[in-house]
């Protein structure tokens, strides 16, 4: 996917979840928020886009940072973050060299809704890299993945490429995410996105 063309036209579809959605990611940060009072800690969005799940987490308590390569997506980011009155630190750049941006470290939950699984083989393990050097000893990495490859729009996942690029960490849970499209985008692509939890190995 052409990410910088698709915020220049205003084509960002996965922006427009439902509460189906909404309600199997809440689920999942639960299990990261149960037992503890907030702040819960550092968290990082990547690929955040226009900051919609970064601004979730703030929300919840989390200490949140996005990054995130275009710059336009950043711009509506840093719009939605105002207007959500919430923290949330808006940074440039690539997520599979995140040793060249500065987000920082110390990341108890890694947040991505969306990158992942239009990455090639190389750019996921830099991802994985990259995230394995920024994330806590006790980090949880949640990553929403489409299985299948729809081209030229995306490029798609499988778990044994998860389990590749993130070799030190081990997946302990597949959930459907309920995730849906607009119509008639919903009926062409049939979206078939699962939430993968990963914890280190
Ligand atoms: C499907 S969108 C999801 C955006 C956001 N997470 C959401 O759910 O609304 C994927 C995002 O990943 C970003 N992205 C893709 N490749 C990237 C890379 N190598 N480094 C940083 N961001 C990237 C895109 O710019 C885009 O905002």
């Amino acid at each position: 996917m052409n990410w910088k063309f698709s915020y220049a036209i205003g084509f960002h579809p996965w922006e427009d979840t439902d509460q189906a959605f909404f309600q199997s990611l809440s689920s999942l940060l639960e299990l990261e928020e149960q037992g503890r009072e907030p702040p819960y800690g550092r968290a990082l969005d990547i690929g955040t886009g226009s900051a919609i799940w970064g601004i979730e987490l703030a929300k919840r308590g989390w200490e949140v940072t996005g990054v995130d390569v275009v710059e336009k997506a950043l711009e509506r980011g840093r719009e939605r973050v105002r207007a959500a009155g919430v923290q949330m630190e808006l940074v440039q750049g690539d997520v599979t060299r995140l040793s060249k941006a500065e987000v920082g470290s110390g990341f108890r939950l890694i947040l991505d809704t969306g990158t992942f699984h239009d990455l090639d083989t190389e750019q996921q393990q830099g991802m994985a890299r990259s995230v394995d050097a920024l994330a806590t000893e006790d980090a949880t990495v949640i990553l929403l993945c489409w299985p299948r490859r729809i081209r030229p729009l995306i490029r798609g996942v499988k778990q044994e490429e998860i389990e590749a690029a993130f070799a030190g960490w081990q997946i302990t849970d597949v959930k459907p995410s309920f995730f849906k499209l607009p119509t008639p985008l919903e009926w062409v692509l049939r979206p078939d996105e699962h939430w993968y939890r990963l914890r280190r190995a």
